[in-house]
């Protein structure tokens, strides 16, 4: 069965002038419908930057998805339109901040 949302070797950087920041770094999950899944770790491993990769909204500059694949209901989340992602992230996928 077809992941809801399939996160396969995820990396988003931060290129500051004090050198890059590898905020994500080869992140891979899958989560399927009905599942509830929570990411856990110390302060700055890198939370909020996979959820705002996923959502399209890392700050660019500085910050960059440099590698890996985001498919939602196996549509490529990096390829689509802008437009295509604000009803995305409308309808189907929210984040509370
Ligand atoms: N706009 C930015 N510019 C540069 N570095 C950033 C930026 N946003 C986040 N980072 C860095 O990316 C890394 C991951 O940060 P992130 O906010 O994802 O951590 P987190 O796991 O959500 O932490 P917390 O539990 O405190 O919310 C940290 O090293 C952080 O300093
Ligand atoms: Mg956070």
């Amino acid at each position: 069965m077809t992941a809801l949302l399939d996160v396969k070797n995820l990396s988003t950087h931060f290129f500051t002038p004090a050198g890059v920041i590898k905020a994500v770094d080869d992140v891979t999950f899958q989560l399927g419908e009905g599942e509830t899944l929570g990411l856990v770790g110390e302060s700055g491993c890198g939370k909020s930057v996979t959820a705002l990769s996923i959502m399209r909204l890392v700050p660019d500059p500085p910050g960059r998805i440099v590698g890996g694949s985001m498919e939602f209901m196996g549509r490529d989340l990096r390829t689509l339109t802008d437009p295509e992602m604000r009803d995305i992230r409308g309808r189907s996928i929210g984040m509370i901040f």
